[in-house]
């Protein structure tokens, strides 16, 4: 082992030293190559994309295949998340995906969306610890060692059938090299809070890394929940919608400007032009003016623009705006402290 092995918040995934435990949730829709390397640069340990479908990939489904896009200079250890309920072709998409760049693999076991888990896949899995124990046994094994296979899960089905810590071990027993945990049932969605108390209590059952996940929206937070809970990382998702900047605020770094964040924004909307529409780019805007002043204004009128060059110059005159604003809070400060000695 590397002497920095024994490093704080440093770990393991395989054979990868994952050097931040701060990590990015996988989200659909968000966790495109652009907004992956813009987290890893500000300092994210890791960011696997959204879930793709394994089925997708082995039909050479051209959509599907986008998504293994990544940049290898900023992207090492690339992570590419699947979901599938057929165990045949999760494991042909894992070798694929492996081919062309994948160094992890993380099979989704927590997607709670009926389209996903009527097929046997997402969260469906939760249920069935001997379906569970042959995917990643046999995925592991089809991967050889330099790939390692984790897992992400929520809590259990529902209340009622709570089975976290079960699945933990059993994962553990077939191979699995790490496990991200979201801290709700599948029934509860997106409703009332993350159980971080079970997530401690599976972070003492298992030798695996766990990285703990739900609801984390501040960098305290984030601080809070990893060192209560033991986990070897967190991994961040709503927190980090148009908030990249808060992966660089865990590394010590400071809180962005307005002119930085006008810099990403727009750096951020020309490469997802590359690979997606204009439109989706909306609620990536939605969410970077969250919280702003006249951001409701913003907004509206992005709603209106389908134009690329009208888009680059509403974000610009917004966030130009933001630093005015900025500006002559910093002046009101100090003439306040002039008139008051
Ligand atoms: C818009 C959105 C899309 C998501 N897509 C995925 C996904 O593709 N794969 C996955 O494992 N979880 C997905 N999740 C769940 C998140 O990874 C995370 O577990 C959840 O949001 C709880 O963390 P948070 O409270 O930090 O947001 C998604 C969540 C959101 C909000």
């Amino acid at each position: 082992m590397p002497a920095f092995a024994g490093m704080t918040n440093m770990f393991y995934i395989g054979k990868y030293l994952i050097k931040s435990p701060y990590l990015l949730a996988p989200m659909a829709g968000v966790s495109e190559m652009p907004f992956r390397v813009i987290a890893l640069e500000m300092g994210a340990g890791l960011a696997t994309t959204e879930l793709i479908s394994a089925k997708g990939i082995v039909h050479q489904n051209e959509r599907t295949q986008r998504y293994l896009k990544h940049d290898p200079k900023i992207e090492y250890p690339f992570s590419v998340q699947l979901f599938g309920g057929e165990e045949r072709s999760m494991i042909e998409a894992a070798l694929y995906a492996a081919k062309t760049g994948a160094h992890i693999i993380d099979i989704n076991m927590g997607c709670p969306v009926k389209k996903v888990t009527k097929t046997g896949a997402g969260s469906a899995l939760l249920g069935d610890q001997k379906r569970v124990y042959s995917l990643v046994k046999n995925m592991t094994q089809a991967l050889g060692p330099e790939i390692p296979v984790t897992v992400k899960v929520r809590t259990g089905w529902d209340s009622e059938n709570i089975n976290c810590i079960d699945l933990g071990k059993v994962l553990e027993d077939a191979g699995c090299a790490a496990l991200a945990i979201h801290g709700r049932t599948r029934a509860q969605g997106y409703s009332g809070k993350a159980n971080w108390e079970i997530i401690q209590k599976l972070k003492q059952s298992v030798q695996i890394p766990i990285i703990g996940n739900g609801d984390i929206a501040t960098p305290k937070d984030a601080q809070k929940r990893l060192q209560e809970s033991g986990c070897d990382a967190v991994m961040i998702g709503r927190g980090a919608l148009g908030n990249p900047w808060i992966f660089r605020e865990l590394a010590g770094g400071l809180k962005a400007t307005p002119q930085e964040k006008c810099q990403i924004v727009l750096r951020h909307f020309e490469e997802h032009l590359e690979i997606n529409l204009l439109k989706a780019f909306r609620s990536h805007l939605a969410w970077y003016s969250k919280g702003i002043q006249n951001s409701g204004a913003f907004r509206e009128k992005i709603m209106r623009l389908d134009q690329k060059e009208a888009v680059k110059e509403a974000i610009s005159t917004f966030f130009l705006e933001q630093s005015q604003i900025a500006e002559n809070e910093t002046t009101d400060f100090v003439d306040y402290r002039q008139a008051f000695g």
